[in-house]
C-alpha cells in the first residue's frame, strides 16, 4: 500500500467518511466467597462501549461493539453501568442477510440481542461520549442519558472500535474525536477523583497516535491500542480471507485486535488472567506472527496497573472458571486479516463479484469500486503534489514519510490538523 495513505491521516479515513454519505447480580459461587484478593468488592465496574462508524460496509466496528457487551453483561457488570454508543444501522440493515441478528466471527452466535441502545444515530458524537465519561447528566443530549455515573473506588472500562487517522478518530457524525480532547477528558475525570482505575482499549488505525506523548502517567490509567501510532490496525473474518465468513456475508464481522481480546475473554477465566497476559496475546494474535498483514499492540499510561486481572473490569463468565490462563491454552489461531482502509474497497469488491452479470447491481458495485478507487487516487496525488510544493521535488516523499518521531505527539498543533482534517 502506497506510504501516503499510512502517513498523512486525510486519505482513506476521509475515504471511509465519503462512504458514509451513502444475570444482572453477579453470580456468586460459593468457592468465591473464599477469594479475599477480589478486592474490587467496594467499587462498581463501568463500561463504555463505543463503534465509531456506520454503514453496512462497517459491519464489524458494531459487531465487535455488541460482542463486548455480551462479555460483560455475562461477565456480571450490570447493565446500567455499560453505555453503549452504537449508530444501530447494521442488525435491520437490507443488506444485511441475518435479519436482527449481528455475529462477530463466522461461526459466532447473535450477538446482537440484549445490547442497550443507549446513545444510537446522531447520538453517538463525541460531546455525548465526553459527558457520558465525565458523568454529567446536563451535557448529554438524547439518548437514554445513562452516564458513567463513577466513584472513587470505581473501575471503568472503555472500549473503542472504528477508523482513525493519525491524532483523530472517527465517529458516524461530525466533528471527529481529537488526541488532544480526549486526553483532556481524561485528565478532567482524574482530577473529579471519581474512579480508581481505568482500563481503556483501542482498535483504529494509527490507534496509537491517540496516546503516544499525550496521555501522562499518574491519572491510573492504562491503555491498549490495536496499532502503533503510524500504522493501520485491520479487519478479519473477510470475504475470501481464511477463516472466511459465511458465503452469504460480503463485509468482515470482525477487527484483528479487538477478536484477539474478546475471543480470550469468552474462553477464560479472568479471575486469574491479568491484563498484561492478555495483553501479550493479543500483541502475538494481532501481529499476525509478525506477518505484514498485521498491527503492532501498543500499551500507554500506567503499565502497572497491568498486573490487575481483568475481572475487575470486565467480570468474568462462571462457566468459564476452570479456565486458569496459562501461555498454551491461548488462542492461537491467527485468522487472516484485511487492512482497516481496504475493507471497504474489499465489501464493494465482492458485491461486484457476486451480482449477476449484466445486472444493474452489478453496474452499481462496479461504479461503487471505481469511485472509492478514484477518490483514493485523487487524494493521493493531490498530497503529493502538495509535498513537492513545499519541500520541493526531492525532500517532498520525504518529508511526507517522517511525520513523527517516536514517544512524540503526532503533531504540535491541533487547531491546525482539525482545520485541515474538516476542510
Ligand atoms: C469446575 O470444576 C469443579 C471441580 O471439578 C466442578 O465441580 C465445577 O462444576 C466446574 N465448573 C464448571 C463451571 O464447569
Amino acid at each position: 500500500m502506497n506510504r501516503y495513505l499510512i502517513t498523512l491521516f486525510a486519505l482513506s479515513f476521509i475515504t471511509a467518511v465519503t462512504g458514509r454519505e451513502l444475570a444482572d447480580e453477579f453470580l456468586r459461587l460459593p468457592s468465591e466467597k473464599l477469594d479475599f484478593s477480589d478486592e474490587d468488592s467496594v467499587g462498581t465496574k463501568w463500561a463504555i462501549l463505543i463503534a465509531g462508524s456506520n454503514g453496512y460496509w462497517n459491519y464489524r466496528h458494531q459487531a465487535d461493539v455488541c460482542h463486548a457487551y455480551q462479555i460483560l453483561k455475562i461477565g456480571g457488570v450490570k447493565e446500567e453501568n455499560i453505555v453503549v454508543f452504537m449508530y444501530d444501522d447494521i442488525a435491520n440493515n437490507w443488506q444485511n442477510p441475518r435479519k436482527g441478528v449481528i455475529i462477530n466471527k463466522p461461526d459466532g452466535d447473535d450477538v446482537y440481542h440484549g445490547v442497550p441502545k443507549d446513545y444510537t444515530g446522531s447520538e453517538v458524537n463525541v460531546d455525548n461520549f465526553f459527558a457520558v465519561l465525565l458523568g454529567d447528566k446536563t451535557k448529554v443530549k438524547g439518548g437514554s442519558g445513562k452516564v458513567v455515573d463513577s466513584g472513587p473506588n470505581d473501575r471503568i472500562f472503555i472500549y473503542y472500535s472504528d477508523h482513525g487517522g493519525p491524532g483523530v478518530l472517527g465517529m458516524p457524525t461530525y466533528p471527529y474525536m481529537y488526541a488532544n480532547d480526549l486526553n483532556e477528558v481524561l485528565k478532567q475525570k482524574h482530577a473529579l477523583g471519581t474512579y480508581k482505575s481505568m482500563v481503556f482499549y483501542l482498535e483504529a488505525c494509527e490507534a496509537g497516535s491517540i496516546f503516544e506523548g499525550l496521555l501522562p502517567q499518574g491519572l491510573n490509567i492504562y491503555a491498549t491500542t490495536a496499532s502503533g501510532p503510524d500504522e493501520s490496525s485491520w479487519g478479519t473474518y473477510c470475504p475470501g480471507e481464511y477463516p472466511s465468513p459465511p458465503l452469504e456475508y460480503d463485509t468482515c464481522l470482525g477487527d484483528l485486535y479487538s477478536v484477539a481480546w474478546m475471543e480470550d475473554c469468552d474462553v477464560h477465566n479472568l479471575k486469574t488472567e491479568t491484563i498484561k497476559q492478555q495483553y501479550k496475546l493479543v500483541k502475538e494474535r494481532t501481529s499476525s506472527d509478525n506477518s505484514y498483514y498485521g498491527s503492532h499492540v501498543m500499551q500507554y499510561g500506567d503499565l502497572p496497573l497491568s498486573k490487575e486481572n481483568l475481572h475487575l473490569y470486565m467480570g468474568t463468565n462462571p462457566a468459564n472458571e476452570n479456565f486458569t490462563f496459562i501461555e498454551e491454552n491461548s488462542l492461537s489461531v491467527s485468522p487472516k486479516s484485511v487492512n482497516q482502509r481496504d475493507a471497504d474497497l474489499l465489501h464493494f469488491w465482492h458485491k461486484y463479484r457476486k451480482a449477476p452479470e449484466g445486472s444493474d447491481r452489478k453496474t452499481e458495485a462496479q461504479q461503487k469500486f471505481l469511485d472509492v478507487m478514484s477518490h483514493r487516487m485523487h487524494i493521493d496525488s493531490s498530497i503529493e503534489l502538495v509535498g513537492k510544493l513545499l519541500f520541493g521535488l526531492e525532500k517532498g516523499p520525504e518529508v511526507l514519510n517522517a511525520v513523527r518521531s517516536a514517544g512524540k505527539p503526532i503533531v504540535d498543533d491541533w487547531t491546525c490538523l482539525k482545520t485541515f482534517v474538516s476542510s
